[in-house]
């Protein structure tokens, strides 16, 4: 069984789809089983903590201001996620860089939701950023987390074409759409599959399933 850490710092809708996908068996591969074992997140009155205790997942929910600074903060997380002998972490949402302890421990086991195509729009606001941009094309990407702010390698990506008529409601509503497929179905393949990172390139090999 693979154990899996959300963390998430908004409305949590993402995290529900995870907690959906679970449910449905999408995380059932035929050797590796993934489960959603905790959320952690950084605004304790947020929607994915109610999301949460809704399904009964187990909640870390620390207020970073609430430590003399940053290490300290991660150090309490870090010591959640090994009690909960968590495996892999997906940030759907959470609107912090993570610190070099956290990315120590889980080096090519962290993987990010990102409402861009990156390396366009890394940031907060992509999909206001990308409006007021006036591209035509914009997207949703899962890349694996570095140092970097929304700089890891990538993993899957997924145009969405921005329409004439589009207001940024409407298309905040269509990204969010595709962002609630494709995350889901990115954590069933590396639950499934072996990754291999090679420099900024991602493969899964398909022949080589995970124990
Ligand atoms: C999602 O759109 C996600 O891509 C974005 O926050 C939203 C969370 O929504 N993340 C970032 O912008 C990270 N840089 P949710 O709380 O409803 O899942």
């Amino acid at each position: 069984m693979q154990r899996i850490a959300v963390f998430a710092s908004g409305t949590g809708s993402n995290f529900q789809c995870l907690l959906d996908a679970e449910a449905s068996g999408m995380f059932r591969g035929s050797k590796a089983y993934g489960k959603i074992a905790l959320l952690v997140t950084d605004k304790p009155a947020c929607g994915a903590v109610a999301k949460a205790q809704a399904a009964s997942i187990p909640v870390a929910a620390f207020s970073p201001q609430s430590f003399p600074a940053k290490a300290e903060y991660e150090q309490a997380i870090l010591q959640v996620l090994k009690e909960k002998q968590i495996d892999w972490i997906v940030l759907a949402g959470y609107m912090r860089l993570i610190g070099s302890d956290i990315l120590q421990a889980y080096s090519q086991r962290m993987i990010n939701l990102h409402p861009s195509l990156l390396p366009a729009f890394s940031g907060k606001d992509a999909i206001g950023q990308a409006f007021q941009a006036g591209v035509k094309v914009t997207g949703v990407t899962v890349h694996f987390v570095d140092e970097g702010m929304d700089t890891g390698p990538i993993l899957a990506q997924q145009p969405v074409t921005v329409l004439q008529e589009d207001t940024l409601e409407s298309l905040t509503a269509r990204i969010h759409g595709v962002e609630h497929e494709l995350l889901p179905k990115v954590v069933a393949s590396i639950l499934q599959y072996r990754v291999v990172i090679e420099g900024r390139k991602v493969y899964l090999r398909k022949d080589e399933s995970i124990g």
